[in-house]
C-alpha cells in the first residue's frame, strides 16, 4: 500500500487515477483546487463514492500554482498518513489557438500550471523522499509533447514537462527515487472544453486559413468509431505504481490514438542519450564547472 498524492482530480484522468488506486488499496489523496468553491461538486462526488465503496480516498485542496496550497496539502498528508510515497503530477490546462496569439502573461500562466505546478509538488515531497531513499514521481505528459505535430502552446508546455521530468530522473535516481513520464495519446476527457483560448482574436483569424492536421480530421459518422477509454490511463498508472521499485521505465506510452511509433522513438532517443553520456565521459570532452579562471 502506497500513500499517493494525485493532482487535478476534479475530472478526467485525475479522478479515474484516484478511484483506481484507492480501489486497489492505495491511500489516495485526490487533490484539486477550489474544493469548497469551483470544484465543490466534484469533491463531494468523490468523497461520497469513497465512503460508499469503503476505499481509502480523501479529497484534499491543492492548487498547483500556489506554494502555500501545495505545502499545506503535503503537510496535511504527512501529519495524517506519513510521507508521500508516490506523486502523480496530472493537473494541467490545454490551449487553443496559434502560439503567436497568446499573450506572454497567458503563456506564463499555462507554463505555471503545466510545468512549474509539477515542480512545486515535487519540491514539497523530495526532501522526505531523499531522506528515505525511496519515492516515485509520475508525470503525466503527452505524446504531443514528444512529437510536435502541429505545434502550439500546450504541446510546447508538455515538451518542457519532458525536459523537467527527465532532468529530475537523472538527478534523483542516485537517491533511490524514480521518475516515470506517462505519455498518453488522445482520449476523450473535458480537457479540450477547458482549454485556454488565445486572447488575440485578430492574430488567431490570420492563422485560420493555415491547414493543421487536426483541422482536416473527420471522424466516421457511421457509428464505427470507438473512442479510446480514459480508464486505460488510470490502469497504466496503477501498473507503474505496482512495478517493484527500481524496475520502472522512464517513459510509458499509453493509448491507441496518436501513439504510433512513439515507443520506438523513445527507444532510439534513449540509445542516443546513452551514446552522448559515453562521449561526455571521455577525458577530452570533460565539462569543467569551476570558476572561469580555472578553465584557462
Ligand atoms: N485527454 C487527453 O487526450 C490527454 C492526452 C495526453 C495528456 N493529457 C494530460 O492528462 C492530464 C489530465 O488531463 P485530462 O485530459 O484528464 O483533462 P481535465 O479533465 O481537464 O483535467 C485537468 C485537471 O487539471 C486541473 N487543474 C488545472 N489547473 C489546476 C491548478 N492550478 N491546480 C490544480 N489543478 C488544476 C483541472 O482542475 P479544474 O477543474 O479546477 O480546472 C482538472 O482537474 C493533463 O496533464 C493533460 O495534459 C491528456
Amino acid at each position: 500500500m502506497s500513500v499517493v498524492l494525485i493532482t487535478g482530480c476534479s475530472s478526467g484522468f485525475g479522478e479515474l487515477i484516484a478511484r483506481t488506486l484507492a480501489t486497489h488499496g492505495h491511500r489516495a489523496y485526490a487533490s484539486m483546487r477550489g474544493v469548497s468553491g469551483r470544484n465543490a461538486e466534484a469533491a463531494r462526488r468523490l468523497t461520497e463514492w469513497a465512503a460508499s465503496a469503503h476505499v481509502p480516498l480523501s479529497v484534499v485542496e491543492l492548487d498547483v500554482t500556489s506554494d502555500t496550497s501545495v505545502r499545506e496539502a503535503v503537510e496535511h498528508i504527512q501529519s495524517t498518513d506519513g510521507d508521500v510515497d508516490v506523486v502523480v503530477n496530472n493537473a494541467a490546462s490545454s490551449s487553443r489557438g496559434p502560439l503567436e496569439a497568446f499573450s506572454i502573461a497567458q503563456m506564463a500562466a499555462l507554463l505555471d500550471v503545466n510545468v512549474l505546478g509539477g515542480m512545486r509538488v515535487n519540491k514539497a515531497v523530495l526532501p522526505a523522499m531523499r531522506a528515505r531513499g525511496a519515492g516515485l514521481i509520475i508525470w503525466v505528459s503527452s505524446t504531443l509533447g514528444r512529437v510536435l505535430v502541429g505545434g502550439g502552446l500546450y504541446p510546447a508546455s508538455k515538451w518542457a514537462v519532458e525536459g523537467f521530468a527527465e532532468s529530475l530522473h537523472h538527478q534523483v535516481a542516485p537517491f533511490g527515487i524514480e521518475v516515470v513520464i506517462l505519455e498518453p495519446g488522445s482520449f476523450p476527457t473535458p480537457s479540450t472544453s477547458n482549454a485556454m483560448r488565445a486572447e488575440d482574436q485578430a492574430i488567431t483569424d490570420a492563422y485560420a486559413a493555415v491547414p493543421t492536421p487536426a483541422r482536416n480530421r473527420q471522424l466516421p459518422t457511421d457509428g464505427s468509431y470507438q473512442p479510446p477509454d480514459p480508464q486505460e490511463v488510470a490502469d497504466a498508472v496503477l501498473e507503474i505504481v505496482q512495478i517493484p521499485a527500481g524496475q520502472r521505465p522512464l517513459r510509458r506510452v499509453v493509448g491507441p490514438q496518436h501513439t504510433d511509433g512513439v515507443p520506438a522513438y523513445n527507444q532510439a532517443y534513449e540509445q542516443l542519450r546513452q551514446h552522448m553520456a559515453e562521449v561526455l565521459r571521455r577525458p577530452d570532452q570533460a565539462v569543467t564547472w569551476g570558476p572561469a579562471s580555472d578553465r584557462r
